[in-house]
């Protein structure tokens, strides 16, 4: 598989954060960041996703997602405001399979971070690469401390989190848990995935 090159002066776009991953079942994923050409590829993955998935991710369910709120997702600066997405060729086309990203939060040294897994994909271990994955990124532009939303019942990415992050304070309130946590050093990392 050959990785995406970028189009047009994007001078920021972060090569060192393209690259190819091997999930539990083998399947070949491409993780790379966001271009403003995917905007319409968020588009049609989050028509993929069911409301479940949907509901999880945004807290709340659309038919489409709205094209400002894909415009901004698709359009980030690399360093305060970054997204990584996994992809797979179908019919030689690149087509989404799950997104995270992260955003400005309270504080220079703190940003949110979210992530959503495409139904089909998920359970293979693909949410754990991306969270690596963004934290490595928040950290390399002096991320130190991250925030997540989760719904109380979302086991999975609580899961994930409390599993791959070192958490540091841990709310629950009005039926959504509030993490805040830290990146565990990459050699604890590195065993997820190869
Ligand atoms: C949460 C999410 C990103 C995780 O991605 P994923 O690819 O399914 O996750 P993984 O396969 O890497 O598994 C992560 C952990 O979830 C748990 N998990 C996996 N499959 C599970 C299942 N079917 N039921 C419950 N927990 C499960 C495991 O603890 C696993 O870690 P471990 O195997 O190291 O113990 C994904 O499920 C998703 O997109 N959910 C909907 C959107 C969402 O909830 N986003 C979070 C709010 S921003």
């Amino acid at each position: 598989m050959a990785l995406t090159v970028p189009r047009g002066d994007l001078t920021q776009y972060p090569r060192e954060f393209e690259r190819e991953v091997t999930l539990k079942d083998g399947a070949r994923v491409r993780i790379r960041p966001v271009l403003p050409e995917d905007e319409p590829r968020l588009v049609t993955l989050y028509g993929r996703l069911s409301r479940d998935t949907k509901y999880q991710r945004f807290f709340t369910v659309r038919k489409r997602l709205p094209p400002d709120w894909a415009h901004y997702f698709a359009n980030v600066d690399y360093r305060r405001r970054m997204a990584l997405v996994a992809e797979r060729d179908l019919d030689w086309r690149p087509e989404l399979i799950g997104v995270a990203r992260y955003e400005p939060s309270d504080g220079k040294d703190t940003a949110e971070v979210a992530i959503v897994v495409q139904d089909y994909w998920q359970s293979r271990g693909l949410g754990t690469i991306l969270l690596n994955e963004i934290l490595r990124a928040g950290e390399a532009n002096g991320i130190r401390r991250f925030r997540a939303y989760a719904l109380a019942d979302n086991h999975r990415m609580l899961a994930l989190l409390s599993h791959q992050t070192h958490i540091m304070e841990r709310r629950t309130a009005g039926g959504i848990t509030t993490l805040l946590f830290s990146r565990r050093s990459a050699s604890s990392v590195e065993k997820a995935y190869g």
